[in-house]
């Protein structure tokens, strides 16, 4: 029940789907609540701290759902022809802006040569630095992409509720729950 089968995801996929979903939505609250401390809240330092810690994590579990999703079965897909492949493109699209903010979270970090301390437990290296405006550009970049990433992931929610609500199919269940695979 681990693996994906063809009826829908397994637990490795699903529980990493929402740990993913939460961590997102958190970073980005977090994000935006760093902006308005001033220098001299406990948070101004704490903040960052937990932001950088908590983002790095989420890159490497990326790294291990793209690597899982990849040596994996993919479920069965639903709906229509126009619907399957306006959904290989929207999570594609997710996919792909969740990495973009994570890199750029990395650069803005690095800019100024050091490195990154994950929950003070060990620390990424700077590979990246002194590229020119690097912390202003990525940081710009960031803010976009955090922005862009949230509102799909957003759309993406309404849409898996439509499908549950209103088309009333297994889309959304599958992706809570380890559905029985064909062969029992
Ligand atoms: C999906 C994951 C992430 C989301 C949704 C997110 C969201 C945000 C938001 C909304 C802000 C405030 C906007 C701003 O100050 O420009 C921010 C700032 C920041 N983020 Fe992220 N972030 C994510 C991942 C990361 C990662 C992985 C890192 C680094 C390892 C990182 C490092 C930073 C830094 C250093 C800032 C402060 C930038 C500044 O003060 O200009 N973020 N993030
Ligand atoms: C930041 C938040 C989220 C991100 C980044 C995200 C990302 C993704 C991605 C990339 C996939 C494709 C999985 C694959 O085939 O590899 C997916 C599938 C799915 N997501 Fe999300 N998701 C988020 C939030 C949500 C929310 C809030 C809901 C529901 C209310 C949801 C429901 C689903 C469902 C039902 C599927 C399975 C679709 C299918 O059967 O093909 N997701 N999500």
């Amino acid at each position: 029940m681990w693996k994906n089968s063809s009826q829908g995801f397994g637990r490795l996929a699903i529980g990493i789907h929402w740990l993913s979903a939460l961590a997102v939505f958190g970073l980005f609250g977090l994000g935006w609540w760093m902006r308005t401390l001033s220098y001299y809240d406990p948070w101004y330092r704490l903040g960052p701290w937990w932001h950088k810690s908590i983002g790095i994590s989420l890159l490497a579990l990326t790294l291990l759902r793209v690597l899982w999703r990849w040596r994996n079965t993919k479920p069965r897909p639903l709906g229509t022809a126009l619907e399957q492949k306006l959904a290989g493109f929207g999570h594609g699209l997710l996919y792909l802006l969740l990495v973009l903010v994570m890199v750029t979270g990395y650069l803005i970090s690095t800019a100024d040569g050091r490195g990154i301390s994950v929950f003070d437990w060990f620390e990424v290296p700077a590979l990246v630095t002194g590229l020119h405006d690097q912390a202003e550009v990525a940081g710009s970049i960031h803010w976009y992409a955090a922005w862009s990433l949230v509102v799909l992931a957003l759309g993406h929610g309404l849409v898996a509720l439509k499908h549950h609500f209103i088309n009333k199919d297994g889309t959304l269940k599958r992706m809570l729950v380890t559905q029985p695979s064909e062969e029992n």
